[in-house]
């Protein structure tokens, strides 16, 4: 049995915790680029944008750097456990060196704005590792070293890795990094509006007209009036180019523990066994580091985050010893078919719009690469990787074929199949306090949460993104959609999109 003390939340949040929300959008305004979101591809964009001259009005439904940056692991790496192997094999040597230029000119872009501008973000310089204690996986590990090298990493093949336990083999990569994201990104906010940025939070965005110039409506009714318009809410809450077809969200849970910094490890970890485990450690107080580990996912909707917790907190004490776990949190990602983000034009006819997402676990170094990939783009230069990362290309697609048909027949399973197949959860009477399941009611499928006061809120249980149908997360409290990752709190409320629309209330 694990032990927990705490309020057991971000740690990241915890230590860096929001302050007295900014204003939200309550008259038009006119600006060069409106910018759709505050996590680090958002604020980073908007950053280089204002940097570059440009007016820009950021907008954020919730809080600035709250959301998924304010929930991830934070490493800046640009060895992402096997891309370089992968990415010779699909798109060739090219395509692998491009990503790590791009990614490791992020790593360096970060570290001098951070320098510049005096940002005291727990900034550590580190290398990164991707390890196996199976010898049966280690010769994809030297596959791995190989690719990465060719394509111009300091990498190399190892098997001492400074854990505390043996490896069979590992990939290692210098000159990497990590750091506390959320001191990185409100400092990096303050200074966008000493630029003359507006953010504006707690300002959902619904609509989009485009145009010459494009228009962006909030739910509020305010508009705003831009040139070019950057869609960076994690999973694109607008999609003309049916980038949902080719996204595939999923939760990920992290877990954190204090311990000697004797003990500590220097560097940064994944493993692909176990289901994936990654680690790294940051500072932490009384003179220890706080070991925070991840790897534990599942579909948004389909699994026991409960239990995943469990598992993780039980593979750190068996590899680091007993542990008191002080923090853990969840946040959700989204894979591409390709393992490639998609930054670049919003579809195929795009001539003002634009969309960063599709990170897939790597969205820091990501995040920082596609804030000045987007705005070298809306300045009218092609950086040399900006094929590369093109929404609309398609070869790759086609190469990855098994992967998006994978995705959507989980999406038409959830989307028909649970409609034909899924049986009523019940009555509401068998719904204890503090848990939700759907329920049929005059022959309508609803999403029913009890309160622990016992007071019942009732919910459409069709997801208003597309309309597949919500599950309960007991763990989290939140009713997730299965299709693209939608959530929403227990009384309908939006969580975290593609949806743009509260789940409809249900009179029972
Ligand atoms: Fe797309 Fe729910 S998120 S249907």
């Amino acid at each position: 049995m694990n032990t927990y003390v705490g309020d057991q939340g971000s740690y990241w949040m915890e230590t860096a915790p929001p302050g007295a929300p900014r204003a939200g959008l309550d008259a038009d305004v006119t600006v060069d680029v409106a910018v759709i979101g505050a996590g680090i591809a958002g604020l980073s964009t908007a950053w280089e944008l204002a940097r570059d001259g440009h007016s820009v009005a950021v907008l954020e439904a919730g809080r600035i750097a709250a959301g998924v940056t304010g929930h991830t692991t934070a490493k800046l790496s640009a060895l992402h456990t096997l891309i370089y192997d992968r990415l010779r094999r699909s798109r060739g040597g090219d395509a692998a060196r491009l990503y790590a230029q791009s990614q490791t000119e992020a790593i360096r872009h970060a570290r001098a704005i951070a320098d510049e501008l005096g940002i005291d973000c727990d900034w550590e310089d580190t290398a990164a590792h991707t390890f196996a204690r199976d010898p049966k996986n280690v010769a994809e590990l030297r596959d791995e070293a190989e690719a990465a090298r060719e394509a111009g990493l300091p990498a190399e093949y190892v098997t001492e890795t400074g854990l505390p336990f043996s490896v069979a083999g590992a990939v290692r990569v210098t000159e990497q990094a990590q750091f506390h994201p959320r001191k990185y990104l409100l400092a990096l906010a303050d200074d966008l509006v000493r630029q003359g940025a507006l953010i504006f939070e707690r300002t959902r965005v619904v609509g989009l007209k485009e145009g010459e110039p494009c228009q962006v409506t909030t739910e509020a009714g305010a508009t705003v009036t831009a040139s070019e318009v950057v869609v960076a809410t994690h999973y694109p809450i607008f999609d003309r180019a049916l980038l949902f077809t080719r996204l595939s969200p999923r939760r990920e849970l992290v877990v954190a523990a204090p311990v000697p910094s004797g003990a500590a490890p220097r560097d940064m970890f994944i493993t692909r066994e176990h289901n994936t485990r990654s680690l790294r450690t940051a500072p932490y107080k009384d003179g220890q580091r706080l070991l925070i580990v991840t790897g534990e996912h599942f579909a948004p909707g389909t699994g026991d985050a409960g239990k995943g917790f469990e598992r993780l907190a039980d593979w750190a004490t068996e590899y680091f010893g007993p542990l008191t776990f002080t923090h853990r949190w969840a946040t959700q990602d989204n894979d591409s078919t390709d393992s490639v983000p998609l930054i670049g034009p919003l579809h195929t006819g795009s001539r003002h719009t634009y969309v960063a997402t599709g990170f897939g676990g790597w969205g820091m170094s990501g995040g920082i690469m596609a804030g000045q990939l987007l705005a070298k783009l809306i300045g009218g230069q092609s950086p040399a990787w900006s094929g590369l990362y093109d929404p609309r290309r398609l070869g790759s697609v086609v190469r990855e074929a098994p992967t998006f048909l994978q995705h959507q027949a989980h999406v038409a399973r959830h989307f028909v199949g649970d409609r034909l197949t899924a049986r009523s959860a019940g009555s509401v009477d068998d719904i204890a306090p503090g848990d939700g399941a759907l329920v049929r009611v005059d022959g309508r499928r609803c999403a029913v949460y009890r309160d622990e006061e016992g007071e019942v809120h009732a919910l459409s249980a069709r997801c208003t993104h597309l309309g597949c149908l919500v599950a309960f997360n007991h763990a989290e409290r939140a009713w997730e959609c299965p299709c693209h990752g939608s959530r929403f709190d227990p009384t309908g409320n939006i969580l975290q999109g593609p949806a743009t629309r509260p789940l409809e209330r249900r009179d029972l």
